[in-house]
């Protein structure tokens, strides 16, 4: 009786987990040095066989659902993935470098967060440190990441961020870096891309969240002031505003008039409603006056936004009779299960990174336009920020509804 042959097929190596940032480190071996590394077919495609994930800037719902469809695209289409840690910080710092798996993205689809972490202080080209005496500086640290690009053989960077990562990108390829960039930020001020993923999320918060303090607003009779992210751009503060039927929203883009904002709630009042709900994005202003921080940009850092919420609060205070009450929402709006929304755009995102990849395509970022994903030269992406038009569609529904724009 014939005996079954015993296969040679080497079992491949069990694959090392990464999948939080609290497991157990693994780090990506180098690119075989002295080896030669085997020629490609003439009729091979022109692709990436091993890339750099990172996901950079503050982190936003839905990032998980981006490395999961690219860690698992790439491996369908051969392609070696690498995660950098922390954003530029893997390719910045050493042993911050992971090897990812299938295995490494397994359960990760209704996470908040980002398994390889995220930094919006590691700008290669300005990274901030402290010198021998204590005092802050930035290096230039691009040779440093060149550097190791080339020891670890890696043939393009896959992006995921916001405008501040997409630069840091678009630099690195003047340096001869081909990058790959996945538009993200719950502000949704990219241009070029009609969503980034994680507004969606952020905004299903906000909304919530003035659903509520409509309740207590309403027992108190008071005035609540909700401030909401978002940065320079209102998108969050008027789209939730409208979703949750707020009585005035101020943002950004509309310098707003104190005065207008004290009469709405007067009015309110006269029509016997005895409270009012008014949302605030963090980088609103009154007319005349400036955005409130809570400490300047600087080399290195950049600008943080916060006390708008307060600032109006102050200047209805003594106008109104109402008490007022202000609510910051922060980062939970960055934070929790990602909606089905951004899950699908986030996998969509992931899984057409990795196309590209395999195209070997270079110096694009991902764009939903309409219902499809394309791709948008990098330049594009970072030309002008998006704002909310002034005089555009959204703003006359929420006027047509009633709501007061404080302009
Ligand atoms: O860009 C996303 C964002 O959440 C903004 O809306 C907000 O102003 C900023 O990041 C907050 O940044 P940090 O997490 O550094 O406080």
């Amino acid at each position: 009786m014939a005996t079954k042959r015993k296969t040679r097929t080497k079992k491949p190596a069990p694959a090392k987990k990464a999948t939080t940032r609290t497991k157990k480190r693994v780090t990506a071996s180098k690119a075989p040095k002295n080896k030669k590394q085997p020629r490609r077919a003439p009729t091979a495609p022109p692709g990436y066989k091993r890339v750099c994930l990172m996901t950079g800037g503050g982190d936003a719902p839905g990032l998980n659902s981006v490395i999961r469809a690219f860690v698992k695209a790439s491996e369908d289409l051969g392609i070696e993935v690498l995660g950098s840690e922390d954003g530029f910080e893997g390719l910045i710092q050493s042993g911050r470098l992971v090897r990812l798996r299938r295995s490494s993205v397994r359960g990760i689809l209704p996470k908040g967060g980002s398994i390889l972490g995220c930094s919006n202080r590691a700008n290669p080209f300005a990274y901030p440190e402290k010198d021998r005496r204590g005092r802050e500086r930035v290096r230039d640290m691009s040779k440093e990441v060149l550097a190791r690009i080339e020891r670890h053989g890696i043939e393009a960077l896959v992006m995921v961020g916001g405008d501040g990562t997409m630069s840091h990108g678009r630099d690195l390829m003047r340096l001869g870096v081909p990058v790959i960039g996945v538009p993200k930020t719950i502000d949704n001020d990219l241009a070029a891309t009609d969503y980034t993923f994680g507004f969606d999320t952020a905004l299903d918060t906000a909304t919530w969240a003035i659903d509520a303090l409509h309740a207590t607003a309403e027992s108190h009779d008071r005035v609540m002031i909700v401030e909401v992210m978002g940065r320079y751009a209102g998108w969050i503060a008027l789209c939730a505003g409208i979703a949750g039927g707020a009585d005035v929203i101020v943002i950004p883009e509309i310098p707003y008039d104190p005065e207008r904002v004290v009469r709405k709630i007067q009015q309110r009042s006269e029509l016997g409603a005895t409270f009012s709900v008014v949302v605030v994005g963090e980088g609103a202003r009154p007319i005349g006056g400036t955005r409130a921080t809570v400490s300047k940009g600087r080399k290195g850092h950049v600008e943080r936004l916060g006390g708008a919420g307060h600032e109006l609060a102050q200047r209805l205070q003594g106008k109104v009779s109402h008490e007022i009450r202000v609510t910051v929402l922060g980062h939970l709006q960055r934070g929790g299960s990602p909606s089905a929304f951004d899950r699908l755009l986030g996998t969509r995102f992931g899984v057409e990174a990795a196309l590209a990849c395999q195209r070997g395509d270079s110096g694009i970022m991902l764009a939903l336009r309409a219902q499809d994903i394309v791709s948008v030269p990098i330049e594009e992406a970072l030309a002008e920020p998006k704002l909310v038009p002034s005089a555009g569609q959204l703003v006359q529904a929420a006027r047509h509804v009633g709501i007061e724009l404080g302009a």
